[in-house]
């Protein structure tokens, strides 16, 4: 049977959705991702450009790891958000998103031990749940620095760094904060068993490994209300040594957790690794407990490309799906999934780098005025 015009069944990543108070027009998320170009600290104009390049009416953007306090800089040049200088760094760079029509988060986060720059032998040790160091990476040729557990009496002033975060993200303009719970940094520290070696209230039990987190997530709703919060979390992945001998039990426990909050926003999850069958990606499909658990919006992230996020939109297995480095190398993402146009090539060696155009405001858009797909792809390895 010949398509009827308009007839055609709607793209499910590229539905609406109503995030809480929030219009989405779409399901294609900007993922939170460290890009490296924020010099000693503080936003720069190009990531106007960077995240305006990526904003779209009615779409969410998750800004990179931005960080709470100056014993958090463990990645070179990351933006901060503990100043009044970073602060109003950030807000012409919200409002060229917003000017797009788009929503922004920030993403806040501590890095606790994973600190890949160099720590100069008169600086304090980073800070974590355990004194233990992040084993050596001899690849990279980094050598973690040794940490120092932090004492019960110094978590509150941890949670008030945060808090300083959160408000100051609002104040910058960004629609909403999403703390950074995932990928091995401070909060994973306390949570995972691999990584918590405490053997007082915030370790041992779950509960007790949890208890940072419930806590801090108790102080920022009180500070910017739970509309307006997200948390990433990733119980799956082993990164920097973070790894849970009960990643299921964990995941519940603090979906659990962001329940007790009425209107809590969202949860987002990060996927197990994927594995890779007959040259394609296979998407774990793990996360879908915690799904039908949440009471807010739940994102799922993770290499999904355009077949498995429309597939897990329709299958009601997530609401909104999280793209990093297929979103990092094609400005236009949504508008490609419109079309089924191709998709430019992501390029590694220039993810972290800290040239403020090249690997970063310089991948091609397609050609919009004859619709032609005739963008230079940009080259990888
Ligand atoms: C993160 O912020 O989660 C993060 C940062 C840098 C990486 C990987 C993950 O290389």
């Amino acid at each position: 049977m010949a398509h009827q015009a308009g007839k055609e069944a709607a793209i499910p990543l590229l539905t609406s959705y109503q995030m809480g108070q929030f219009d989405l027009s779409h399901r294609v998320v900007l993922a939170p991702m460290t890009r490296c170009r924020s010099y000693g600290g503080v936003p720069q104009p190009q990531a106007a450009v960077y995240y305006s390049q990526r904003a779209s009416r009615g779409g969410l953007l998750i800004s990179e790891g931005t960080v709470i306090s100056a014993d958090s800089m463990g990645y070179p040049e990351i933006p901060g958000i503990w100043t009044q200088e970073q602060v109003d760094a950030w807000k012409p760079i919200v409002d060229a998103v917003h000017r797009k029509g788009a929503l922004f988060f920030c993403q806040i986060a501590h890095v606790g031990r994973v600190y890949t720059t160099e720590i100069k032998v008169d600086e304090p040790a980073p800070i974590s749940s355990t004194d233990k160091a992040v084993t050596p990476d001899d690849e990279a040729g980094i050598v973690y620095p040794k940490p120092r557990g932090l004492r019960i009496d110094e978590i509150p002033r941890v949670i008030e760094d945060f808090r300083r975060a959160a408000r100051n993200a609002i104040q910058a303009g960004f629609d909403g904060v999403e703390i950074h719970g995932a990928h091995g940094f401070l909060l994973e520290q306390f949570m995972k068993d691999s990584a918590n070696d405490r053997t007082d209230m915030y370790g041992g039990s779950l509960e007790n490994r949890c208890r940072f987190v419930v806590e801090l997530v108790d102080s920022l709703v009180h500070e910017v209300g739970a509309h307006r919060l997200g948390l990433r979390l990733s119980p799956f992945v082993d990164y920097m040594d973070c790894v849970d001998s009960d990643p299921e039990g964990l995941a519940a426990y603090l979906v659990e957790q962001l329940n007790k909050h009425q209107g809590f926003l969202y949860c987002h999850m990060v996927e197990p690794r994927m594995a890779i069958v007959d040259g394609r990606r296979q998407i774990p499909h793990g996360l879908l407990p915690f799904k039908k658990a949440f009471k807010g919006t739940f994102i799922a992230a993770g290499g999904y490309d355009q077949e498995e996020g429309n597939k897990v939109v329709s299958d009601g297995y997530a609401d909104l799906v999280a793209y990093g480095r297929i979103f990092l190398a094609n400005p236009d993402l949504p508008r490609r999934f419109e079309l089924g146009a191709p998709l430019n090539e992501y390029e590694r060696s220039t993810f972290y780098t800290q040239d403020p155009v090249i690997g970063y405001t310089d991948y091609p858009f397609l050609d919009d005025n004859n619709n032609s797909f005739s963008a230079p792809n940009v080259s990888i390895e």
